[in-house]
């Protein structure tokens, strides 16, 4: 069970990790400034915290019927709307990507996540791009050790990759698609990519105020004054014809059909998280059933990465006395 997928990195991948996950605290550290709140490494800015209700459709074909798609149900979850940006007050009009954590709560099961196995939480993490920008461990540790210099990247392709990304214009965050970009499994001997389709998207002749540095946050909550939003949440499997999709390089697009699993629905803003409390909240792809763990390179250095980067901004605002406000 679960042999094509073994989630075990070899000696050179676990050296990159480390390396990864060193190079992000130290950052973290050299950037903090004392007696102001640590934050995210990435997806620092936040365009609001908010409640939603997940639920597993009733009638899904046996092959979806998998980990938490196995029967219907309806979950609470807590949605965080991110900003790729490092700075938390970063104009929203800036090109960049945008990202979504979704958190279920009450989920049965064990988890992943090393430490939390009986957590009765599970987390989605997509952003607003079908691929991922790195197609390598190498690409990544370069990403991450040239950002402490000043570089985003030298190699051509990823830095073509990033800005496709970047430049995909958002008007509201509730009316954007987003993708989990990299693969879980689905099952002992499938793996699949998800998606996060918006039921509804922004009119075209709709300008935002782009002026306005928190227009997307802004967007968001003057829809939900008005009415709940609803999303469609689709999995896309890996397909073995003509050729077996890749699970290692996401910087390749995927060719499955998106089939719906389930649908979030965002609550009227009267019910919005507090801002301290989304801020604090951690959001981990590991922390999810053992049928949809988080696969190749990008799932593993996750794992130590998100971890730490947790640690290390909730301990620097606890010994500051910053946590709750
Ligand atoms: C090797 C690849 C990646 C690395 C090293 C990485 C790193 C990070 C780090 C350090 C954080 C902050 C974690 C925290 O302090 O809680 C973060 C947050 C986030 N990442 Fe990634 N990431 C990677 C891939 C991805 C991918 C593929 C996606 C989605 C398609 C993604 C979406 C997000 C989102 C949405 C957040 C914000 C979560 C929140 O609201 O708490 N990341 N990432």
């Amino acid at each position: 069970m679960y042999k094509t997928l073994l989630n075990t990195s070899s000696a050179e991948e676990q050296s990159f990790i480390d390396k990864i996950t060193a190079a992000v605290i130290e950052k973290q550290k050299k950037n903090h400034k004392k007696g102001k709140k640590a934050q995210r490494d990435v997806h620092t800015k936040s365009h609001g915290t908010f409640k939603a209700t997940f639920t597993v459709r009733s009638t899904l074909p046996s092959q979806l019927k998998v980990g938490l798609f196995a029967k219907p149900g309806k979950y609470n979850a807590l949605v965080r709307f991110s900003n790729g940006a490092f700075a938390s007050d970063a104009f929203d009009a800036l090109p960049n990507i945008r990202g979504i954590a979704i958190k279920l709560l009450g989920v049965s099961g064990g988890k992943m996540l090393p430490g939390e196995e009986n957590s009765t939480e599970l987390d989605f993490l997509m952003a607003n791009d079908e691929t991922f920008f790195a197609p390598r461990i190498e690409d990544m540790f370069n990403l991450v050790t040239g950002n402490m210099k000043g570089i985003a990247t030298d190699n051509p392709r990823v830095l073509g990759l990033m800005l496709k990304a970047m430049m995909k214009v958002v008007k509201n965050p509730l009316h954007t698609d987003y993708y989990s970009q990299v693969p879980y499994a689905f099952g002992p001997d499938r793996a699949c990519k998800f998606a996060l389709l918006a039921g509804e998207k922004s009119p075209c002749y709709s300008v935002p105020n782009l002026l306005d540095r928190h227009y997307l946050r802004h967007g968001a909550v003057d829809v939900l004054k008005k009415r709940e939003v609803t999303f469609t949440f689709a999995v896309q499997l890996q397909q073995s014809q003509p050729r077996l999709e890749s699970l290692e390089d996401s910087s390749m697009l995927w060719t499955g059909d998106y089939l719906p699993v389930a649908d979030l629905t965002f609550h009227m803003v009267d019910r919005m998280v507090e801002e301290s409390e989304g801020e604090e909240l951690s959001f981990n792809p590991w922390r999810t059933l053992l049928e949809l763990q988080p696969l190749s390179w990008a799932g593993r250095v996750r794992r130590a990465v998100y971890a730490a980067d947790f640690k290390w901004r909730t301990e620097e605002n606890r010994k500051a006395g910053l946590l709750g406000k």
